[in-house]
């Protein structure tokens, strides 16, 4: 597998000020962190950039209903959101705020260039608008009166800036189709296209009704558009208006050398300028990711995302999550019962990633119960008491990886590329998580499956020499394991190593290929403490 260090930029939505983080938000984040760690431990340069979306008609509604002036209302809850990101660990290196200089100068910078290049043109918009959505919909595309989304609508007459985004119909389809991998999952992509088909409208991207927004450049009776705003964010994070940042040229600019690279897309008319920004983003606010953003970087000539991948929703036991309905799952709620890792893998692992979740407590738990506390837990428990008890703590000196162990999965090299052939997590088809941990667990079953059949205590007497070889082939198995878990369940794979005295410098997926970082016989390893404990079904929360 070759060595890639090239830079990996990935981005979070930026979320909505108006209320307190949910199940949702922390779901987004965490897909992200997850593949943030994942390229880095490639030895890949990674940006992973998150943040909230502070301007717009919601936010500054929900200000007023609680009293407060929209900036420090946006100050408020801002800081629930980056106090989120802290508490579940999450690895971003970049917040951003859309209230910030840094992105309100981007953004206006942005649509001044939009602007030169023909784009932008003032007109009356009269039609529908819904707050919640913060989008404009056709009469058509109401039903019973309401949005699709079910969020009601409201008439709206104004003066108001255009993007002529029907310019874009024909160059957008021929985009799609030089670039099949453009939107995970492609039955979504199939959805973006169709949207596209039917014919596209001009957007109007400016308001003049209230005036908590970016202030439109030579004309402050109007505010951006909150789309338009908060989709520059990708870019002002880099840097933008100055293209000459080191941060804009390394992630947002393919380079020679890149691994994606791909150069400019010719299509029968147009030529495209591709990018490495991937967005991950929920499945509600796709169209504004693949179709929208995509036109205004080809309107504004600028390098376009590589990928945008759509996630499903939650429910909670069968139910859509909703403040009325009072199933909000609260993310601190769940750390704080179950543990940071056990939520991180419970999200990851229950869910095809691209699908829509069901969050249910039963499940959580036994989740948790079989694949990390009787699987993962229990053969790095069972292994290192063993050496404990038998082997006085040490690796055996003579040890060898046994020469039975093809009953284990697979040699360290041929897990990785197993993982990375099958376009796991990296690649293309991707972002298949669940069925990585499934097959991490997998590797454990086998391995307890191992112990089982050569039944080392009782090798003890027998044939101590053997026995030293399964413990050996044991410890080297849970170390690939512990190092191919770590972008899932950081911590506790970080204390499985440590169990295993692995430096802390030699936990990268090249120390797992690379044949000196093997455990050394002669090792003294610290006691053991189990890392996943079995969680208790509690009978005055719900049943299992
Ligand atoms: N501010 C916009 C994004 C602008 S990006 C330039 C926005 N914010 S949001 O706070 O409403 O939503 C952010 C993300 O949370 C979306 O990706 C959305 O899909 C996700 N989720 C909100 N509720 C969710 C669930 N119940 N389940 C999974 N994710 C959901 O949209």
């Amino acid at each position: 597998m070759p060595e890639d260090t090239s830079p990996y930029y990935i981005t979070t939505p930026i979320y909505y000020v108006n209320d307190s983080p949910h199940i949702g938000h922390a779901y987004t984040t965490l897909a992200c962190d997850v593949m943030a760690r994942y390229q880095r431990l490639h030895g890949r340069a990674v940006k992973f950039l998150t943040g909230t979306d502070e301007h717009g008609q919601k936010v500054e509604k929900s200000a007023k209903a609680v009293g407060k002036d929209p900036q420090s209302f946006t100050d408020e809850v801002s800081q629930r959101f980056r106090d989120l990101a802290d508490f579940m660990q999450f690895s971003h290196d970049d917040f951003i705020r859309t209230t910030e200089g840094r992105h309100k100068k981007g953004a206006q910078a942005f649509w001044k260039r939009l602007e030169e290049k023909g784009y932008i043109y003032l007109d009356k918009y009269a039609g529908w608008y819904s707050v919640r959505d913060e989008a404009y919909y056709q009469e058509s595309e109401l039903i019973e009166g309401k949005a699709p989304t079910g969020a009601d609508v409201e008439w709206v007459e104004e003066e108001s800036y255009f993007f002529k985004l029907s310019a874009f119909e024909d160059k957008l389809l021929q985009f799609y189709d030089a670039n099949p991998q453009f939107v995970f999952p492609t039955t979504r992509f199939n959805e973006v296209k169709s949207f596209v088909k039917d014919g596209l409208k001009d957007l109007s991207i400016s308001r003049t009704t209230f005036n908590w927004g970016v202030p439109v450049p030579g004309n402050d009776k109007h505010v951006m558009y909150v789309w338009l705003d908060a989709l520059t964010n990708y870019i002002t994070a880099l840097g933008y208006p100055d293209e000459e940042t080191d941060d804009y040229q390394k992630f947002w600019v393919q380079q020679d050398g890149d691994k994606e690279r791909k150069s400019s897309i010719e299509t029968k008319d147009y030529e495209f300028k591709y990018g490495k920004a991937v967005h991950v983003v929920g499945k509600d606010i796709l169209r504004f990711h693949a179709v929208y953003w995509p036109a205004f970087l080809m309107a504004a000539d600028m390098p376009l995302p590589r990928k945008i991948v759509a996630h499903g929703w939650w429910t909670n036991e069968g139910e859509k999550i909703s403040k009325s309905l009072g199933n909000v799952i609260d993310p601190i709620a769940l750390v704080n019962e179950f543990g940071l890792d056990q939520t991180r893998y419970f999200m990851m692992r229950h869910v095809h990633f691209g699908s829509d979740g069901n969050y249910s407590r039963g499940a959580f738990i036994n989740r948790i119960n079989s694949d990390l506390a009787n699987t993962i837990g229990n053969l790095a428990q069972r292994t290192l008491s063993m050496i404990q008890k038998n082997c006085d703590g040490k690796i055996p000196e003579d040890a060898r990886l046994d020469s039975d162990k093809k009953i284990l999965t697979y040699d360290a090299e041929s897990k990785l590329s197993h993982l990375h052939d099958a376009n796991y997590l990296d690649g293309d088809m991707g972002w298949k998580y669940s069925d990585t941990l499934s097959d991490l667990v997998g590797f454990a079953r086998n391995a307890n499956e191992y112990i089982d059949a050569k039944e080392p205590w009782r090798l003890k007497k027998e044939d101590p020499k053997a026995m030293a070889d399964v413990l050996y082939t044991l410890v080297e198995e849970i170390r690939h394991i512990a190092i191919l878990l770590q972008p899932f369940v950081p911590d506790s794979a970080s204390k499985i190593l440590d169990q295993l005295a692995v430096s802390k410098d030699e936990r990268s997926f090249a120390h797992l290929l690379d044949r000196n970082c093997i455990i050394k016989p002669g090792t003294v390893l610290p006691k053991p403490a189990p890392v996943f404990p079995r969680l208790q079904e509690d009978e005055s929360k719900g049943a299992a």
